[in-house]
C-alpha cells in the first residue's frame, strides 16, 4: 500500500514543518519533514569533512541514518538516537543547501521518503520538491510562502532573541540567499507545482493557515 500524500513545499522559514505537523494531527495522519533528512546528511558531511556524495551515503548507512516513528512524527535517527538537536545547529543550517544540491544524495533521500510512504495511510510531507519531483501524484499539493520579512521575523521570534529592523533585514537576506540557492540548483529546484494551491501566510495566523490546508485536504481525500 502507498500512503495518500499531502505535499507541502515552500521556501525556508515559511512555517512548513509546524503547519504540516498540525495538519497531520487534525487528519490523524503521519508527518515527515524531508528537510530533516538533508540536514542529517549534512551533519555527516560536516563530521567527515568532505562533500563526496558516495562517501556521505556510505557513512549514513554505516551509522544508521534512518527514519523512525516518534508518535505521529517520522524523524531521522542517527547512531540509534533521534538526531533532532544535532541537525538544527547553525553549522548544519549554513551548509545544508549546498549538500542538498548533490543529485546522488537527493536520490538517496527520495528512496527513503517513498519507502516511508509505503507504511502509512495518510502522510503529510513537507519540503521543497515533494509535489514537483518526489510525489508528483500527491492528493493535495500546497505551496506555502510568506514575504522574506515575515519569515525573518518569525524565525527571530522563534529563537527568542530581541531584534530591530536591521536584524530583520539581515535575517531576510540570509533566507533569500538560501531560497535563491534552492531555487537555482539543477536538480529538483524549489518551485511551485502547476497544480499546487498557493497559501501566502504573510497576513494569516497559524490557525488560519492550518485550517485552510485541512479544509483542502479533507476535500481532496474525501475524509
Ligand atoms: O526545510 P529545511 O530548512 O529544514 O531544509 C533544509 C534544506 O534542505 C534546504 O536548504 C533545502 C533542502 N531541501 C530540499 O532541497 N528538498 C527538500 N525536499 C527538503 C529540503
Amino acid at each position: 500500500m502507498i500512503a495518500r500524500v499531502i505535499a507541502i513545499d515552500g521556501p525556508a522559514a515559511s512555517g512548513k514543518s509546524s503547519t504540516a505537523a498540525a495538519v497531520a494531527r487534525e487528519l490523524g495522519a503521519s508527518h515527515l519533514d524531508s528537510g530533516a533528512l538533508y540536514r542529517g546528511l549534512t551533519l555527516i558531511a560536516l563530521e567527515l569533512g568532505q562533500d563526496d556524495p558516495v562517501g556521505i551515503v556510505a557513512e549514513a548507512d554505516r551509522r544508521g541514518l534512518v527514519l523512525e516513528h516518534d508518535g505521529a512524527e517520522i524523524v531521522p535517527f542517527l547512531d540509534g538516537r533521534p538526531a533532532e538537536s544535532q541537525i538544527r545547529s547553525e553549522a548544519v543550517t549554513a551548509a545544508v543547501s549546498r549538500i542538498a544540491a548533490l543529485s546522488v544524495l537527493r536520490e538517496w533521500v527520495n528512496a527513503r521518503l517513498r519507502d516511508a510512504a509505503t507504511l502509512e495511510r495518510i502522510l503529510v510531507l513537507d519540503g521543497r520538491d515533494i509535489g514537483t519531483a518526489v510525489f508528483p501524484d500527491a492528493k493535495l499539493k500546497v505551496f506555502l510562502t510568506a514575504s522574506p520579512e515575515a519569515r525573518a521575523r518569525r524565525r527571530l521570534a522563534q529563537r527568542g532573541e530581541m531584534f530591530d529592523s536591521d536584524t530583520v533585514r539581515a535575517e531576510a537576506n540570509v533566507l533569500a540567499a538560501r531560497d535563491a540557492s534552492d531555487a537555482s540548483r539543477a536538480v529538483a529546484p524549489l518551485r511551485r507545482a502547476a497544480d499546487a494551491i498557493l497559501v501566502d501566510t504573510t497576513d494569516l495566523s497559524f490557525r488560519e493557515q492550518v485550517d485552510r490546508i485541512v479544509t483542502a485536504a479533507r476535500k481532496a481525500l474525501l475524509v
